[in-house]
C-alpha cells in the first residue's frame, strides 16, 4: 500500500485533492496534514472522514521537529504539498506569515522528505509541489500567455513567497536529486472556496444584499479553472509527470473582474427570483489593491499534449454548479463567516 502525504488538505483545493485520492485509490493510504488555520476546515471532508484509507494529522509545517517525527513514524512514498497562506490581501498586511509557511514550511518539508528517503534511495518516491501562475508576474500585452519557460517576476508578497518555495523545490532536485515535480495553476473557483476570495465573497454578499467591493476599475483579468479540474490535473501530474519537470495548469478562460461580477449578479438574480439588474446595483468600486497585477493567463498546451489533460467543464456550467453549491450549503458559509467551524474542530483536535 502506498502512503501519500497531502499537506493543506483541509483547505479549498486540498480538500478536493484529498477526496479524489481517497475515493479513486483505495489501495493508497492518504494522510492529510493541516494546521487548521482560518482557511482550514474539516467540514470540507465530512463525507470521507471515516474512510479506512484516510488519516487526518493536525500539524504545522513550520515545525521542523514535528515533521521529522512524522516522517520517522510513517514512511511516505509521496508528498503532495498544498499547505500555504494563499490570500494576496493578507500577504500585503502580514508578509511574514507568508515567509514562514510558504518558504520556511516548504523547506522544512523538503528536508523531512530528503532525510527520510535518502538512506534507501529515492526510487519510487515523489515530492509534488503545488504552485500558482502568480509567480510569473503580470501580463500587459493581450497576446501573451504564461508558459513553463516564462521568467519568474513575482509582484506581491504572496507570489514572492510562492516563487521562493518553487525555487527551493527545484534546487533540492538539482542539488540532492530529490525527485520533485511542480505545477503552476491559474485562479481556481468552486465548492468550499473560502469567502475572502472574489467569487465566493460576491456570492455571499449578493445573497445578503451587501455591497460588492470591486477593486479599482474592475479591469484586472483572471483566468478561472474549476477546482475539480485542478484536482484532476494534480492526479495526472503526480502519476505521469516527468521528474524534475514543471506543468502549467489553466482553462484558457479569461475574465475581467467587472464582467465576472456582473455575470454572477445575473445568475444570482435568476436563482433568487429577483428582477434582473437587482444585484448589480450592489456593485461598489473601492480603492485598488496595492500593486494589483493586471492580467494572468496560462498556456496549458504542454499538459494537454504531454499528459492528455484538459478541463472537463465549461465556465458557464462550472459557475452554475458553484452558485448552486453555495446556495445549497448556506450552513457551511454561515459557519465559516461566523468562525464556528474553527471552535468546533479546535476542541476536537486540541490534544493531538
Ligand atoms: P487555502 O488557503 O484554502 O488552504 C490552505 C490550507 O493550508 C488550509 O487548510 C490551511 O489550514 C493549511 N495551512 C496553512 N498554513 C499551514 C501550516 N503552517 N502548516 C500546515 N497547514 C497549513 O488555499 P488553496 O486556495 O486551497 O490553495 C492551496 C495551494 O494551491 C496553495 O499552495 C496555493 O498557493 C495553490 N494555488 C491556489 C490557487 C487558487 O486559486 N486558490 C491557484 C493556484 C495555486
Ligand atoms: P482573489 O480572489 O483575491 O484572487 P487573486 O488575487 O489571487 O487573483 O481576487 C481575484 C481578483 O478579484 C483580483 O484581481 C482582485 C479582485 N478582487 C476584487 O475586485 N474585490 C474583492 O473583494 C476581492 C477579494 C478581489
Amino acid at each position: 500500500m502506498k502512503k501519500i502525504l497531502i499537506t493543506g488538505g483541509a483547505g479549498f483545493i486540498g480538500s478536493h485533492v484529498v477526496r479524489l485520492f481517497v475515493q479513486k485509490y483505495p489501495e493508497y493510504q492518504i494522510y492529510n496534514l493541516d494546521k487548521l488555520t482560518y482557511a482550514g476546515n474539516l467540514e470540507n471532508l465530512t463525507d470521507i472522514e471515516n474512510s479506512p484509507n484516510y488519516t487526518f494529522v493536525k500539524g504545522d509545517i513550520t515545525d521542523a521537529e514535528f515533521l521529522a517525527q512524522l516522517f520517522a513514524e510513517t514512511s511516505f512514498d509521496g508528498v503532495i504539498h498544498l499547505a500555504a497562506e494563499s490570500h494576496v490581501d493578507r500577504s500585503i498586511s502580514d508578509p511574514m506569515s507568508f515567509v514562514m509557511t510558504n518558504v520556511v514550511g516548504t523547506v522544512n518539508l523538503l528536508n523531512a522528505a530528503k532525510s527520510s528517503w535518502a538512506p534507501s534511495g529515492f526510487a519510487g518516491k515523489r515530492f509534488y509541489h503545488v504552485s500558482t501562475d502568480e509567480v510569473y508576474g503580470s501580463l500587459h500585452n493581450p497576446d501573451e500567455f504564461f508558459t513553463e519557460t516564462t521568467p519568474y517576476d513575482p509582484k506581491s508578497p504572496y507570489s514572492a513567497s510562492k516563487a521562493a518555495s518553487d525555487h527551493f523545490v527545484r534546487a533540492y532536485q538539482n542539488t540532492y536529486g530529490l525527485p520533485t515535480v511542480v505545477s503552476n495553476c491559474s485562479n481556481n473557483y468552486g465548492p468550499n472556496h473560502f469567502p475572502e476570495k472574489l467569487i465566493p465573497l460576491m456570492i455571499h454578499n449578493i445573497r445578503n444584499n451587501k455591497p460588492l467591493p470591486v477593486y479599482g476599475k474592475g479591469e484586472n483579468v483572471r483566468d478561472w479553472l474549476y477546482v475539480i479540474d485542478h484536482a484532476r490535473a494534480i492526479d495526472v501530474i503526480f502519476h505521469n509527470g516527468q521528474t524534475g519537470d514543471t506543468y502549467n495548469i489553466g482553462g484558457f478562460n479569461e475574465w475581467k473582474n467587472i464582467d465576472l461580477v456582473n455575470l454572477l449578479c445575473s445568475i444570482m438574480d435568476r436563482k433568487l427570483g429577483r428582477p434582473e439588474g437587482t444585484s448589480a446595483q450592489l456593485i461598489t468600486y473601492v480603492t485598488d489593491r496595492a500593486g494589483h497585477d493586471l492580467r494572468y493567463a496560462i498556456d496549458s498546451t504542454k499538459l494537454k499534449t504531454e499528459l492528455g489533460w484538459e478541463p472537463s467543464l465549461q465556465f458557464a456550467e462550472g459557475l452554475e454548479k458553484t452558485v448552486d453549491w453555495f446556495l445549497q450549503n448556506q450552513s457551511w458559509l454561515d459557519n465559516v463567516t461566523s468562525g464556528n467551524y474553527q471552535k468546533y474542530y479546535q476542541d476536537m483536535y486540541a490534544n493531538r
